[in-house]
């Protein structure tokens, strides 16, 4: 969403983790013109500087906007019922094979028409907002026809135009099977690379192109032909891989240079190379974790030896994940996965940034666009230590400080 230019504000005393590091004395922060026009430790600011300026906070902690670098946030109906059997002892897969699971909520999605849709969507959104959100990426992946997919990706951009937030948008055209092409997977992929991913591109509605390679969805096989037709439309590569299972589908998203990897409980220790030579970005989610009481852990030391970038979404679906608090999942990061609440900061800052191929965002620093939150904690830390709604007290979008 673009805004007209905001003045010159001025912040003093705040805490500053500016993405990767907390700085070590208390900062004064200068924007302009929807940048960051300055950033000086204590006492080191010139207050002539200080001139014409609005005084906008002072005091508590301030972080870059968070990032949310995987949602399906755009989706109708709700699958609580299979969380109750799910408690009772039926697995994600067993459901799924079953025609539920994410089937459940395409037939739910592809009924309802794109006012439905964002009605549905933009409380869930609020919810990120509320939380320190500025940027978030929104699948498609419910509609599985290229109608009802181009409908998913024009409510997400709508979404991006009726609130202060950067949305980016990502094809997910092969998340499941439809029933109408049961046992014809292959003649569903050539649709999904010869039908949506071409009318995606012509429309401008995808910046990405992501798949669910797994047993219950595509095989590594076919995941390829979806790589391959994303790059002959210029379009970035992501990838759920290794959430149940060890397919090499990480692997083969970094020979494509994916972005990102996501999920990867399963991802051995060949992966983790695979990511760190080709620059991809580890995505953890804890909050899938969590809700399918999963127990096989993703391998966070192995990606910290080889210094795969790490990070953290809120994966906000009907399904696995149905949490919309980022704050939650660094807590969720820091007690599952043993993350540090540094690297948890980090995850939904700058390597979440990093994830949608927009390092641009995610760091506070000269230059940078001014997305930023000021949180009432007394240190960067205390956002992943206690799971707490409410302490946000400004958001900071462009320049401009809005919560919504
Ligand atoms: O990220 N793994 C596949 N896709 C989603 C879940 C989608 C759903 O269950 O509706 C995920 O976990
Ligand atoms: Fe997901």
């Amino acid at each position: 969403m673009s805004l007209s230019p905001q003045p010159r504000r001025l912040w003093r005393d705040v805490i500053l983790f500016d993405g990767l590091q907390v700085q070590p004395t208390p900062m004064t922060v200068l924007v302009e013109g929807g940048q960051v026009a300055g950033l000086w430790p204590q006492g080191a600011f010139d207050e002539r500087l200080a001139v014409g300026a609005s005084e906008s906070g002072r005091g508590g902690v301030m972080t870059p906007g968070l990032v949310d670098c995987h949602t399906h946030l755009v989706y109708a109906g709700n699958r609580a019922a299979e969380f109750e059997q799910r408690l009772e002892g039926v697995s994600y897969s067993e459901i799924a094979q079953a025609g539920g699971g994410i089937l459940s909520t395409v037939r739910a999605t592809r009924a309802a028409s794109e006012e439905q849709l964002i009605v549905a969507s933009l409380p869930r959104l609020d919810a990120l907002l509320a939380d320190g959100v500025t940027t978030l990426e929104i699948k498609s992946g419910y509609g599985l026809t290229v109608a009802d997919e181009l409908k998913m990706l024009r409510v997400a951009r709508r979404l991006g135009e009726l609130r202060p937030v950067r949305v980016l948008t990502t094809l997910l055209g092969a998340h499941a099977l439809p029933p109408e092409y049961a046992g014809r997977a292959d003649d569903y992929i050539s649709l999904v690379c010869e039908e949506m991913i071409p009318a995606a591109a012509a429309e401008g509605l995808a910046d990405a192109v992501d798949v669910f390679c797994e047993g219950i969805a595509f095989s590594p096989a076919q995941c390829e032909r979806v790589f391959q037709a994303a790059q002959r439309h210029g379009l970035a590569i992501k990838a759920h891989a290794e959430q149940l299972s060890n397919l090499g589908g990480s692997a083969l998203a970094a020979r494509y240079g994916a972005l990102s990897a996501d999920h990867i409980e399963y991802l051995d220790e060949a992966g983790v190379q695979a990511l760190a030579a080709a620059g991809t970005v580890a995505v953890l989610l804890p909050g899938a974790f969590h809700c399918l009481r999963e127990t096989q852990l993703p391998p966070i030391d192995l990606l910290r030896q080889y210094g795969v970038p790490m990070a953290l979404a809120s994966d906000a679906n009907p399904g696995t994940s149905p949490i919309c608090m980022p704050t939650l999942m660094a807590n969720l990061a820091c007690s599952l996965f043993r993350l540090t609440p540094r690297e948890a900061l980090a995850g939904m800052t700058a390597h979440a940034a990093r994830a949608l191929g927009r390092p641009d965002l995610g760091r506070i620093e000269v230059g940078a666009p001014a997305d930023l939150c000021l949180w009432d904690v007394q240190q960067p830390a205390e956002l992943a230590y206690a799971v707490q709604p409410g302490r946000l007290r400004q958001r900071i979008f462009n320049g401009a400080i809005s919560y919504r």
